[in-house]
C-alpha cells in the first residue's frame, strides 16, 4: 500500500471509533455518582477524624534524609513560631507564652515514641493547637521523622 492510502485508512478507522466512543459514552451530571475518590493528600474538614488518644500508630514513612527534609520545611512553617528552630529555643509566639512551650530537646520529649509524637501533632496538646485538619497524615509523619534530629 502507498503511504497516503495507509494514512487515509488510519484516519477512517480513527473517525469510526471516535464516532462509536461518542455514541456510547456515559453521561454524568454534576454531583452524580460515580464520584471520584479524594486524593491521598486530602485532609478531612468535617466528620470523625481517624486519630484518637487511645490509638497506637505505626510510622509508615521511612526515616530517610528526604523525609526529614520535608519535615524540616513543615516544622519551619508550622512549629518554629512557638518552639523556635532546632538550634534556637523559642520563636516569637513561644516567647510570649507564659509558661513558654517546653524545649523539644527536653529528655522527656526526646523519649516520646513516634506514635506519641504523631498524636500530639494531630490532636494538639494543652495550649498547642491541633494540626490534624491542617497537615495531611503523611506530612505529619515527616514531621515526626524530623523531630528525631532533636534527639
Ligand atoms: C501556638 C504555639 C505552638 C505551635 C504552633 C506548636 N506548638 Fe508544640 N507546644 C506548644 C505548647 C505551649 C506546648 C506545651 C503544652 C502546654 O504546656 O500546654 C507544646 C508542646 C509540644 C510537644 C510536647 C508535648 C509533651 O508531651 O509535652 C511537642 C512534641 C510539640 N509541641 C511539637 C510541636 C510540633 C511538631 C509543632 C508543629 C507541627 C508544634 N508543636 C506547634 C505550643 C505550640
Amino acid at each position: 500500500m502507498r503511504p497516503l492510502s495507509i494514512f487515509a485508512l488510519a484516519m477512517l478507522v480513527g473517525l469510526l471509533t471516535a464516532c462509536n466512543d461518542m455514541h456510547d459514552q456515559p453521561s454524568i451530571k454534576a454531583q452524580e455518582a460515580p464520584r471520584r475518590s479524594a486524593s491521598g493528600e486530602a485532609v478531612p474538614l468535617r466528620g470523625k477524624l481517624p486519630v484518637d488518644w487511645q490509638g497506637t500508630y505505626a510510622n509508615p514513612e521511612p526515616d530517610t534524609g528526604s523525609s526529614r527534609k520535608r519535615g524540616e520545611e513543615l516544622y519551619l512553617v508550622n512549629c518554629a513560631i512557638c518552639h523556635g528552630t532546632r538550634d534556637s529555643y523559642l520563636g516569637p509566639v513561644g516567647k510570649a507564652l507564659a509558661p513558654p512551650p517546653p524545649s523539644l530537646h527536653d529528655p522527656r520529649i526526646r523519649a516520646l515514641n513516634d506514635s506519641d509524637l504523631f498524636k500530639r501533632i494531630a490532636l494538639g496538646f494543652g495550649r498547642m493547637p491541633a494540626f490534624e485538619r491542617l497537615i495531611p497524615a503523611n506530612d505529619r509523619w515527616h514531621l515526626v521523622n524530623y523531630l528525631h534530629t532533636f534527639r
